[in-house]
This record gives structure tokens, C-alpha cells and sequence, in this order.
């Protein structure tokens, strides 16, 4: 069976053999990439420990899947295009062969700064090629980078610095985001207050922003860069890893207050992104394949990076945001470099329709053969908007499911070949077995069902461990449901089969594609000196798919209620960063909670999405007359 999936037949072939004999399904597909040395065993795997090994006693560095393997028959091939913020900039591209010497330098300026396998680098840099270079490079001398996303504040930095125990930081002087230049460097030194295991900062060139260097931590790379030049020695070889070697941590939101280091090691988090990349986009060679998603999120780490450079691909990367120095910006990249596959969020889908069809004027979107939604559940609007007037009516959408913790795609339609339906993930990709349960866990077999969606075999990408505290990703991930894999989303399958993600169930908030805890907001409210307690929700909104509603009882009834909230959204700025900003803020003298202390969610949940009328049995209530006051002072 071929590494490529060409029709629908060959999809239902390659799912029935991954379930019936999944390690040699694996196996297979393992043999299309470039190992130093093979496997002894293919799968060891225990829901229950949380603990599952793919291709255990394999060697291999992804970098040489990703650069080295495409020297000698496509070395001139563009691996990546650059799109600066400002149309005006030159742009730029950046071949395999490029890339190849590119990566090599920084992976010998690492080690020229002492980094060796294993040690953590915190990367935080504005979206330019130096920082797929910085990620290839740690993953070149076998450190493993932790990239934490150019919007997140100090106190973010440093709570994942501190978490991984980084020994460096790679960083830029500044970035730009259309009109804004983010302080980059002022925002890392403000998170190194607090973070002694951090010994060196390199520094790249990128705004001219003022900075100060601190002597003896502090360095700028174009220095760093020209002392391994002087060197003489291009040459850096790649690390042998072993499979199970860790590769990245990325910090993730979940349902307690904490963010958690989702980790992912070497040889599955490969064939897995290397595999869904193939078959779900069904690239071709000569495409050019445009992420909008930032490296700091698991999109950009699987598909902009890892995924898309694994298959030889040319991948299309931009600093700026879709809506400047218009809406048509999006539509002004794919005419300029004629992208053929364009994977984006549903929230930039939802904001660009806003603008109507002028942005698209003169837009020549010819080249489009391919069009990808992630991040959130698209409605059908967005779909169907996305579908006529970028897609021209031609175009497949894959509306692809997945999560930080799964590596890559899980549910999926493959471009052309699986049949869509608006606002449907469709099937699951070969090797993935969802299962639908309720409560109390039982499996709902069956079509026309819902239930909370969980994975009850292990594939390749999966989550390894949650950063520092096994424990943690037992509990948050394989104690919900014996034996299975709980991703937190409610799903429904329809009578065909097809799956449709309905959205978190648990304490979490997708806001524009980005997830957020609750109760990491509410932990950033309660840090203003007047507030007491709040409780934070989600609520549906047209843009960004989800808002953010805070309810906040004061200390005083002295308050000036406009300062006080823009002091919150103050802190939450500076505790979190501005993306987990409230959407609304009501203050409230008490909240809804039951006789042993808990907040019931489910009655705010419903005020705030405007659902008055259906708050359900409040008689165990505390306190029912607060539900009154919260009724008749929402927004
Ligand atoms: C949601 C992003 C509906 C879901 C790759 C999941 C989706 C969370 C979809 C993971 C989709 C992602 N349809 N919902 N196509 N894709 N989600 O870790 O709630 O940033 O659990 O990974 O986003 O978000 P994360």
C-alpha cells in the first residue's frame, strides 16, 4: 500500500488495515522516511500509565527528512517564501539548499553557546525565516525548543521559561504585526527577572527596536552568525535521536490554572506530521502551500514547518495579520506567489467575509487548488463563503480536527477524494479510532449519536507526556475515560458517519482558533487589588468564534466601573497577554454557587450566551437571588 492515499477506495482500504494491523500499517508508512538506524519494535503502548512509544530503538534527526534527503534532486526548489509585514519589503525565498546551510550555521552558533542534546531553548520571535531556522536548528543538534507565541506577556514567558527549565532564549529585537512594532526583547528581559536558568539570549535584527543587552548574557546573532563563518565550517552534523527523544514542548491551555508542556518526540511526531501532510492536502510538488497560522501554535509548528518541509513542499510564510494594509492582504499573497493550498482559521475566514468582495478585486485566485480550515468548528456561512468566493466553487475544503496534544490531523476529509459536508470534519484518517462516550463513559456505537469524543488507540503523534509532571497528562488525558485517549470536545456523527466537532466541554475557550483556561483568566482578574472573585465563560461571537465573559465581584462598592475594567484588561494583558483580554466584563455582588462552594458554571454559561429563560433547576443554589441580579445586569 503506497505512502499516498489516491481515492477513496484506497482511504477505506488503508483504515481498515490500520485497525486490523496497525503496527504493520505504521510500519509501512515509516519505511518512506530516512532513519539512522530502524526500529525493534513498532508500538508499546498503555492508555492507562499514560505512556505509549512508537518505533522504540529507531535513530533519526527530522531535519534530515526535512532539508538533506531533498539536497541532491531539489536543492533549488524554494522551501520557504517569506511575505514580510509591509508589502512594500522585499521578500524573500530560501531553497533547500539554503535552508540546508542556514540551518547548519545557528545549529554551530547553539553550539558555539554551549548548547548540547536535550538542553531547552525558549524561542520568541516575530515570523521570520530566522525562526523556522532557529526551530530546525535545535532540532539539528538535538535540543528540544519550547516557542512560545510573540503575543504572550513577561509573566507567560517566564511561567514556560521557568517550567522547562531553558537554558537560552532566542529572541529579535523587535517584530512587526501590521501598524504595531511588539518590544520582543524589552518583553524577554522584563520575563528574565525571574528566570535564573537562563544564561544566554541571542538576539536577531529584525525592527530596530531599541534594546538593551545585558553583558555576559546577551548577544546579537548577525555577531554570533559571523564568529561560526570565520569558523570556516559550514558543516553541522545532525544529532542521532533516538525515537522517543523528546523534540519540542508546547505550552498549552487547559482546564486548570497552569498552562501545560505538551511534549512530542522524535520519530512518531515525524511520520505522523510527515503522513497527514501528504495525504490530507494531497500535495503535488511543484505547490506552494500557505499556513496563515503563527509558529508559536501547533499549526505552525506540524504544517508551516515540520509537515510541509518532511514532504519536500514549498511552504509560505507571513508576518503580518490578513487585515493590513487592507483586508485583501490574504488574496494579494496567494496572486503574488501563486499559492495553491491556503490552510487557515475560521475566525480570519468569519472577519475577511466582513469586508465583502472588494478586498478581492483584481485578485487573481487562479492558482488556488486546495483550501483548509483548523483551529475552531467553521460554520456553514464561512464554508460556503470560503468555498465560492476563494475557491471559485473548485477548490476541495478540508475542515481538519486536531489538537495540540494529537501532533496532527486527526479527522479530516483528503483533499478531492472524501466527499465534504459543510461544517463536517468528515472521517477519520487512517490509523485514528475515535469513539463517541457519555457519562459515564460508556461507548455510544451506532450513527446520529453525540457524545464527548475520545481516541482508543494510540497513533504516532500522540502527546508524550505533559512537561515535568507525568501525572498531569495521566489525569488531563487518560483518566476521564478507562482506557481511552479524552480530547475534551463534544462531537456528534451523523447517520453517514461523518463527525462534527461541537466545540470544548470542559473548562477551556476557543477564542480565534487560540485556546484558553478559564481558570487561567480568572487567575489574572483576581490579581487586581480590588477584585474579589470571578468567574470567566464563554460565549458564542461572531468573529471569533467564542468571547470571553468575565463576572467580577468588586471589594468596595466605591468604583468608578469604566476604570476598574480597563484596569482588568490591564492585568489580563499583562499576566497572560492581550488575547485572553474579556470581551465583557460584568460586575456582579455575587455568583451563582452551590452549598459546598461551587461555582455553577453551566447557569453563567447561560446568561452570558443570552439563554435566559432555560437556566435550569437553581434551587440547589446557595443563594438563588443572585441568579436574578446576574439576569438583569447582563450584557
Ligand atoms: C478545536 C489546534 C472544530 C477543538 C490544531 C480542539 C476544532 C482544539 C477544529 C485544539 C476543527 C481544532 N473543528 N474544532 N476543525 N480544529 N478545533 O490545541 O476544540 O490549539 O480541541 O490545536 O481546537 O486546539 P489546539
Amino acid at each position: 500500500m503506497g505512502f499516498r492515499i489516491k481515492t477513496f477506495e484506497e482511504y477505506q482500504q488503508a483504515y481498515q488495515k490500520s485497525v486490523t494491523q496497525p503496527e504493520l500499517f505504521w510500519a509501512e508508512i515509516a519505511e518512506n522516511f530516512t532513519w539512522k538506524k530502524k526500529w525493534d519494535k513498532v508500538l508499546e503502548s498503555d492508555f492507562r500509565k499514560a505512556n505509549t512509544k512508537w518505533f522504540s530503538g529507531a535513530q533519526l534527526n527530522i531535519t534530515e527528512n526535512c532539508i538533506d534527503r531533498y539536497l541532491e534532486n531539489q536543492g533549488h526548489k524554494p522551501a520557504i517564501i517569506w511575505e514580510p509585514n509591509n508589502p512594500e519589503e522585499q521578500h524573500r525565498e530560501i531553497t533547500y539548499k539554503e535552508l540546508h546551510h542556514k540551518v547548519s550555521q545557528v545549529g554551530n552558533m547553539l553550539k558555539n553557546n554551549g548548547v548540547k542534546k536535550g538542553d531547552r531553548i525558549c524561542i520568541y520571535m516575530p515570523m521570520v525565516p530566522e525562526l523556522a531556522i532557529s526551530v530546525l536548528a535545535c532540532a539539528r543538534v538535538g535540543a528540544i525548543h519550547s516557542v512560545v507565541f510573540g503575543g504572550f506577556s513577561a509573566q507567560s514567558i517566564a511561567d514556560r521559561i521557568q517550567d522547562a527549565q531553558c537554558e537560552l532564549v532566542i529572541t529579535a529585537d523587535g517584530g512587526f504585526r501590521g501598524t504595531k512594532e511588539v518590544p520582543l526583547k524589552n518583553v524577554i528581559d522584563d520575563a528574565l527577572v525571574q528566570c535564573p536558568s537562563v544564561r544566554r539570549v541571542i538576539v536577531l535584527t529584525r525592527s530596530q527596536t531599541p534594546v538593551s543587552m545585558l553583558k555576559g548574557r546577551d548577544v546579537w546573532w548577525e555577531d554570533e552568525l559571523k564568529k561560526v563563518e570565520s569558523m570556516g565550517n559550514s558543516e553541522c552534523p545532525a544529532e542521532p535521536m533516538d525515537a522517543e527523544d523528546e523534540l519540542f514542548i508546547l505550552y498549552t491551555s487547559g482546564s486548570t490554572g497552569k498552562p501545560k508542556g505538551v511534549v512530542h518526540t522524535c520519530g512518531g511526531y515525524m511520520v505522523y506530521t510527515g503522513y497527514t501532510f501528504a495525504n490530507v492536502f494531497q500535495y503535488e510538488p511543484s505547490e506552494v502551500f500557505f499556513c496563515t497560522a503563527d509558529i508559536g501554535w501547533i499549526t505552525g509548528h506540524s504544517y508551516l514547518v515540520y509537515g510541509a518541509l518532511l514532504q519536500g513542499a514549498t511552504t509560505l510564510m507571513f508576518e503580518g495579520v490578513p487585515t493590513w494594509p487592507d483586508a485583501g492582504r490574504f488574496w494579494e499573497i496567494v496572486d503574488k506567489h501563486q499559492v495553491n493550498i491556503l490552510y487557515t482559521a475560521p475566525t480570519a475566514i468569519r472577519s475577511l467575509m466582513a469586508y465583502g468582495n472588494e478586498p478581492l478585486k483584481g485578485k487573481d485566485l487562479s492558482s488556488l487548488t486546495k483550501l483548509g480550515s483548523v483551529g475552531e468548528p467553521i460554520n456553514e456561512e464561512a464554508w460556503n463563503w470560503f468555498s465560492e468566493k476563494i475557491g471559485k466553487g473548485r477548490c476541495p475544503i478540508v475542515d481538519t480536527w486536531w489538537q495540540t496534544e494529537t501532533g496532527g490531523i486527526m479527522i479530516s476529509p483528503l483533499a478531492g477524494i472524501t466527499p465534504t459536508k459543510p461544517s463536517y470534519a468528515t472521517l477519520p484518517l487512517p490509523g485514528i479510532q475515535p469513539c463517541l462516550v457519555d457519562e459515564n463513559g460508556k461507548e455510544i456505537e451506532g450513527n446520529g449519536v453525540s457524545g464527548n469524543l475520545c481516541i482508543k488507540f494510540p497513533w504516532p503523534g500522540i502527546i508524550r507526556t505533559t512537561y515535568g509532571d507525568h501525572e498531569r497528562c495521566r489525569t488531563t488525558y487518560f483518566s476521564t475515560y478507562d482506557n481511552k485517549y479524552f480530547t475534551g470536545d463534544g462531537c456528534l456523527r451523523d447517520e453517514q458517519g461523518y463527525y462534527r466537532i461541537t466545540g470544548r466541554v470542559d473548562d477551556v475557550i476557543n477564542v480565534s482558533g487560540h485556546r484558553i483556561g478559564t481558570a487561567e483568566v480568572e487567575n489574572a482578574i483576581n490579581m487586581h487589588a480590588d477584585v474579589i472573585e470571578s468567574a470567566v465563560v464563554g460565549y458564542p461571537h461572531d468573529i471569533k468564534g467564542q468571547g470571553i465573559y468575565a463576572y467580577v465581584i468588586l471589594g468596595t462598592s466605591l468604583h468608578d466601573h469604566e476604570l476598574t475594567r480597563k484596569d482588568i484588561l490591564q492585568t489580563v494583558t499583562r499576566i497572560i497577554g492581550a488575547i485572553a483580554k474579556p470581551d465583557k466584563i460584568q460586575f456582579v455582588s455575587g455568583l451563582p454557587k452551590t452549598r459546598s462552594g461551587k461555582i455553577m458554571r453551566r447557569i453563567l454559561r447561560k446568561v452570558a450566551e443570552g439563554e435566559m429563560d432555560s437556566l435550569g433547576d437553581t434551587s440547589t443554589l446557595l443563594d438563588p437571588s443572585v441568579v436574578d441580579e446576574i439576569k438583569a445586569g447582563a450584557l
